[in-house]
């Protein structure tokens, strides 16, 4: 197959990441025989310094004529430190997404079994865990209105959603359940907000259409108790712009790491694809960044146009280097494999990936023997 791949690898640890996946793309190619084509792009706090604007108009054009995009992370301290800023790096992110309209976010949310006891969660309460988030992303209080009043004393974010907005999303996320484990959970605040109660008119009603998938409703605050205590309960999550993102983030903390999931941003006409985690300004340059969401974010980039077995043979070598403690400091803290030594590995795995097969992988740190 022959795609044509944008990379947007922003600010921060963006472009140490992004390089290990694009490694990994290429092991698919070379693996698989397929042809993909790279350009690069400016966005963020990386395109200011260049353009003054952080989503120059070269970067949009060159996003619509691809295939796929892949980004990396935007954001830096010195605007997060600065509430005065008045372009700030994450309007690059934020206007991109409404311009090419990717107004699902799918956020899986799934525990590698070899990094149980790297969760925070006791192991019987994280087990099993699987469950993906679809975020509205173009619409309530990130796109609202925004005012601060003359005196700089009052400020407001209109959280706004239309039918329009709320039907498009759902229908993709009842699809999602009924392929998987049929329970769809809308996650809200249905008893404080008017845009929540209009969620559920519209998802109920939706339902019927899925007679197949269980509907349920989770006040917000409620939900994020219930993803410590017993995220297995869990197959769909439905929600808004700001409720998706800080559950995805709590959601990747259980699985051990922030730096471990990928998601899809997903509109009728483009496809991004980039990792939960931020920026993480603090080590860049470092070389100890986890490349795996990143990598993670290839392989649903992969399954996206249905190369579902080169998606999974990056799986799978990002579970062979997990096995193995190739990863970096954030899973293992006493490691020496930095972001590029984990993304060497793991694309070489996926070109090698019969190479020891005879591993016995349950045997490494045990002092025994690892060749059955
Ligand atoms: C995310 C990020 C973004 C968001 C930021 C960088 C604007 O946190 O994709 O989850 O809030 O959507
Ligand atoms: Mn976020």
């Amino acid at each position: 197959m022959n795609l044509n791949i944008t990379l947007l690898p922003g600010d921060g640890i963006g472009p140490e990441v992004l390089a290990q996946a694009v490694k990994c793309l290429q092991a698919v190619e070379e693996t698989f025989g397929h042809n993909f084509t790279y350009t690069e792009a400016s966005i963020g706090a990386v395109a200011m310094d260049q353009t003054g604007n952080p989503l120059p108009e070269e970067t949009l054009e060159i996003c619509k004529n691809s295939d796929a995009i892949l980004f990396g992370t935007i954001g830096t301290l010195k605007y997060d430190d600065n509430p005065d800023a008045k372009v700030r790096p994450e309007q690059g992110l934020l206007q991109l997404r409404m311009d090419l309209n990717l107004f699902s976010s799918i956020r899986p949310v799934k525990i590698f079994p070899t990094l149980l006891e790297k969760s925070p969660l006791k192991k019987e309460i994280i087990l099993g865990t699987d469950f993906v988030i679809y975020r509205e992303l173009t619409g309530g209080i990130y796109f609202g209105e925004k005012k601060l009043s003359a005196d700089g004393t009052v400020a407001s974010d209109l959280c706004q959603y239309s039918e329009r907005e709320i039907s498009r999303i759902a229908h993709l996320a009842f699809k999602a359940a009924k392929n998987r484990k049929q329970k769809l959970t809308v996650v809200d605040k249905a008893n404080v907000l008017e845009t929540s109660r209009l969620w559920r008119k519209i998802v109920s009603k939706i339902g019927e259409s899925y007679p197949e998938v269980t509907l349920e409703y989770l006040l917000a605050d409620n939900a994020a108790m219930q993803i410590m205590l017993n995220p297995k309960q869990f197959d769909v999550i439905l929600t808004d712009n700001l409720f998706g993102d800080i559950l995805s983030d709590q959601g990747s903390a259980i699985c051990g790491s922030k730096g471990l999931l990928p998601s899809a941003s997903i509109g009728n006409d483009y496809a991004m694809f980039e990792p939960f985690h931020g920026s993480y300004t603090q080590v860049q340059g470092q070389n100890i960044a986890n490349p795996i969401a990143s990598i993670l974010s290839a392989a649903m980039l992969l399954n996206h146009f249905g190369l579902n077995e080169e998606a999974q043979a990056i799986i799978v070598a990002v579970d062979k280097a997990l096995r193995k403690n190739i990863s970096t400091k954030d899973i293992n803290p006493a490691s020496t494999y930095g972001t590029s030594q984990v993304g060497d590995f793991i694309s070489q795995n996926i070109i090698d990936s019969e190479e020891d097969l005879n591993f016995n992988y349950e045997n490494i740190g045990l002092g025994k023997s690892t060749i059955i």
